[in-house]
């Protein structure tokens, strides 16, 4: 026998069971950033790999060591995304989707790509509901996507959730905190990792983002950006913290909060969930008011945020199973001539908007009994040579074990008129009509 092929490490099928709740969690996050003001862009996965190393970083993790990165048969280096920020921002430059003095506000929801060491919340394709609002310096808007986000994360019912946030300066302050933070390291350079040591004078912030025990020790006293802010980001931090208060948001300032993406300047901040475990960043995000100019664009300032929809799934207090949705009707048959009116009558049925099964093979009725329960159908209509030739069908409300004749004559509609008077009287459960209703 062949070895079976499985899926690649880190990357893993979301299957019909799960795929109710990433349904419900993207209507709702569609629903609430509608409301702001945001409009889906969707963009493509693979890139040039120039656009991930100058906008991301070249001394970032993600860039030295965990994308996906090949030459095509045309020789191009190509990479499956990490993260959504460049894509969208390269489109929006593409296209020209800036309107002056005014928001361009994006989201965008899909897979990313990142060759980390696989564990529990932390994959190699994981997906981010991601979020932009461009061309706007103005603290209020860094207050409202941080609204928007917690407006959501609250809608789906999650708890026990920590808002965090820091400023990491702009190309002003940068300077006096290199300096100070490399006269800190002076002599100490023994306690960092090799990374680390390389960052010193690449990027110093990084080393706040250093998990390595050594590092961290290192640095405990180090200086912090916070306190090596120029007036207007220190002005724009004070600002964003009032309009949080306002919003009555709950933040705590982590002033040794980087963020693992090199383009930030101002706000950063993170959403970390208390249950999560070690991966417990559940959001991050912050304002990149270079960036787009570092693409090739006009000099526009924007601020996001990116949601790792597997984390998020973990903590809604739903589960799978909620999600489900059952056909309404099943049509158990008794006989060849009974299995092929079923077979078009369900499928009328469908067409008209009634989810419908029914067993394709003659199978005893106990057993076609037992899959209508197992997929917890409503109803079942009993159609067989006994039904036929009497002209009468028997009709099954599982739920409240109750049962009763049907005409064969005009069936197709009094099953339609039943099960639209089940749904009116359910309104708001689940849908069981579908989208199709054509009749
Ligand atoms: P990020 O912090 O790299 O930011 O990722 C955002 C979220 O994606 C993380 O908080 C986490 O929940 C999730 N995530 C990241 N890596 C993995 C992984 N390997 N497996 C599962 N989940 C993961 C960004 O990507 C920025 N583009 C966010 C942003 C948007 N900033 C401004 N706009």
């Amino acid at each position: 026998m062949k070895k079976n092929i499985t899926a690649v490490k880190g990357f893993k099928d979301i299957l019909p069971s799960q795929t109710g709740k990433w349904l419900y969690v993207e209507g709702i996050a569609r629903t609430i950033f509608t409301n702001f003001g945001f409009r889906e862009i969707r963009v493509p996965i693979l890139e040039k790999t120039a656009l991930f190393q100058r906008s991301i970083g070249e001394a970032t993790d993600i860039v030295e060591k965990e994308m996906y990165t090949f030459l095509d048969r045309s020789d191009d280096q190509l990479t499956l995304r990490p993260e959504a920020t460049a894509s969208v921002l390269r489109a929006c430059i593409e296209h020209n989707l800036f309107t002056p003095g005014q928001a361009t506000r994006l989201f965008t929801i899909g897979p990313m790509f990142r060759r980390e060491r696989p564990q529990k919340g932390r994959y190699r394709q994981f997906h981010q509901i991601d979020v932009e609002l461009l061309g706007l310096d103005n603290p209020i808007t860094d207050a409202e996507v941080i609204l928007m986000l917690i407006h959501f994360l609250n809608t789906l019912g999650l708890s026990n959730l920590g808002l965090e946030i820091n400023s990491l300066g702009c190309p002003l302050c940068r300077p006096g905190f290199r300096e100070a933070m490399t006269a800190y390291l002076k002599g100490r350079e023994a306690g960092l990792c090799g990374d680390c040591q390389r960052r010193i004078s690449s990027n110093p912030l990084r080393i706040f983002d250093c998990k390595i025990e050594g590092c961290a020790e290192t640095i405990r006293g180090a200086p912090l950006i916070l306190d090596h802010l120029c007036p207007d980001c220190s002005d724009h931090f004070e600002q964003v913290q009032r309009y949080l208060n306002d919003f009555q948001l709950k933040f705590t300032v982590n002033a040794r909060m980087v963020r693992g993406l090199d383009y930030y300047t101002k706000t950063a901040f993170e959403v970390v969930a208390g249950a999560a475990g070690a991966q417990n960043a559940i959001v991050g995000g912050g304002r990149y008011n270079g960036l787009i100019k570092e693409l090739g664009g006009d000099d526009i300032p924007g601020i996001g945020f990116a949601i790792g929809f597997e984390r998020l799934l973990s903590l809604v207090p739903k589960e799978d199973a909620e999600f489900d949705i059952a056909p309404i009707l099943y049509i158990a048959t008794q006989g060849d001539d009974a299995l092929a009116s079923a077979l078009s009558l369900g499928n009328h049925l469908r067409l008209r908007g009634i989810s419908t099964e029914m067993s394709y093979v003659t199978r005893s009725l106990k057993s076609q009994m037992k899959q209508a329960d197992k997929l917890n159908c409503r109803y079942v209509l009993m159609l067989g040579e006994a039904e036929l030739a009497s002209g009468r069908a028997q009709l099954r409300d599982m739920r409240r074990s109750l049962q009763w004749p049907l005409s064969l004559d005009g069936i197709e509609n009094s099953l339609i008129d039943l099960i639209d008077g089940t749904v009116n009287s359910q309104k708001g459960s689940s849908p069981l009509r579908g989208d199709g209703d054509n009749s």
